[in-house]
């Protein structure tokens, strides 16, 4: 049977499910910690080292267990390779760089991008003299406008933009970065595969961060680049050379979280579905953006991209906006943890303007509209009452 065929739920429920394994099948894969691999035969490590026959040397060359979660990844994603990393931001670092910015190529990026990821690319400005130009990936003419102005190598977006939740339109995307001769790179993170395959949708490659849904348990930091088996090898070269290569026992552990992704994705999209639309009818909540919401600029594309589904991150901006009633509404949560992560089995709210996005000139902030009384909510697996009730008595002590 073609795995390919199978449902999302069900192919995360095998998966890496068949690693090699001399006698018998482990229904869980091994955990294989071994650094270095002995063949007995100097000229058969050599042949594997010359990559003319599969097998593992070193542990910065590959893992069985990695191995195994990249094999799982790949499917996943729809697409021939995928190559893990120490954290997603290693796996962002390794494409741009290697994809554009090492070779002198100019790269288009979402302005509302995951802050650190800009922070990022604007030291690769100020160090590198990288030529990035920021604009909304939702309004395509100026997504065109940028890509024509001078030749780019990547265009690079996020499914669903973190912490702003706009949605992008991975298939127009697509389109014009092809018109435009350049490469798509989406980071899915907040959308995960279970809200979509962008490789399928014409994107040259997927960045996930695994320390989020993928793994979903707040205990992995990784991520991943899929694509290509092209850009596997080329990712391959970054992880041996740079020393990025996520290790056996991460590996191991997102295999396992992994598993009821589905599960868990479903569960929280329905969830927040609910929390946005009482946060939305509450006095002391001035805004929520979610796109399952109708008054979401991009609803109707994410409807239809997400097959309705729309994600398990709630942002909201307080009536009162500023940083003492953020403060107060975090400090009165009983339940949701204060946290700076997403995607996790537990409900975490973050406050973007002194983590994610603290490296942002406070204008640029603002501009944005990541204003002091703006939070981030990545919704748990926890009963959707206790969260709503746990969300009025933090908003009651505003
Ligand atoms: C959308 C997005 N991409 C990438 C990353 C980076 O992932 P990591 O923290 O695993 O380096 C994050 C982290 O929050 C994120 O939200």
């Amino acid at each position: 049977m073609d795995r390919r065929e199978l449902g999302a739920g069900t192919r995360l429920v095998r998966a890496a499910r068949s690693l090699p394994s001399g006698e018998g099948q482990p229904v869980v894969p091994p955990l294989v910690q071994s650094v270095a691999f002995d063949y007995g035969s100097a000229a058969e490590q050599d042949a594997v080292f010359g990559n003319e026959r599969p097998g593992f040397v070193y542990g910065r060359y590959g893992t069985p267990t990695t191995a195994a979660l990249e094999k799982a990844l790949a499917e996943l994603d729809g697409v021939e390779a995928a190559t893990c990393f120490v954290t997603g931001m290693a796996a962002i670092a390794a494409a741009v760089d290697a994809c554009a910015i090492s070779r002198g190529g100019r790269v288009v990026a979402p302005e509302d991008c995951y802050g650190q990821t800009r922070a990022l690319f604007e030291r690769w400005v100020r160090e590198r003299g990288a030529d990035i130009a920021f604009v909304d990936t939702t309004d395509h003419a100026s997504v065109d406008r940028a890509l024509g102005a001078k030749p780019t190598t990547l265009l690079y977006a996020e499914a669903i933009a973190n912490p702003l939740l706009r949605v992008s339109d991975i298939a127009a995307l697509s389109e014009i970065a092809r018109r435009n001769g350049a490469a798509l790179a989406v980071d899915a993170t907040f959308a995960t595969p279970i809200l979509i395959r962008p490789a399928t949708l014409g994107a040259t490659m997927v960045i996930h961060s695994l320390t989020k849904y993928i793994n979903g348990h707040g205990d992995v930091m990784g991520g991943v680049v899929s694509g290509s088996a092209e850009l596997a090898a080329t990712m391959r070269d970054r992880t041996i050379l740079d020393g990025g290569y996520l290790p056996p026992h991460e590996a191991w552990l997102t295999i396992r979280g992994m598993r009821t992704l589905a599960l868990r994705v479903r569960r929280q999209c329905a969830t927040a579905l609910e929390i946005a639309r009482h946060m939305q009818a509450h006095p002391k909540v001035v805004r929520v953006r979610y796109p399952g919401l109708p008054d979401h600029p991009q609803h109707a594309l994410a409807t239809k991209q997400f097959d309705g589904l729309y994600g398990g991150v709630v942002s909201f901006q307080l009536r009162d906006d500023t940083r003492t009633a953020a403060f107060r509404f975090l400090d009165s949560l009983e339940l949701a943890a204060s946290a700076t992560t997403v995607g996790d089995l537990f409900t975490e709210v973050l406050y973007p303007a002194t983590s994610s996005h603290r490296r942002l000139p406070a204008d640029e902030r603002k501009r944005l509209g990541i204003t002091d009384g703006f939070l981030r909510i990545s919704v748990g697996i926890e009963d959707t009452e206790d969260l709503v009730a746990d969300i009025d008595r933090a908003l009651d002590r505003v």
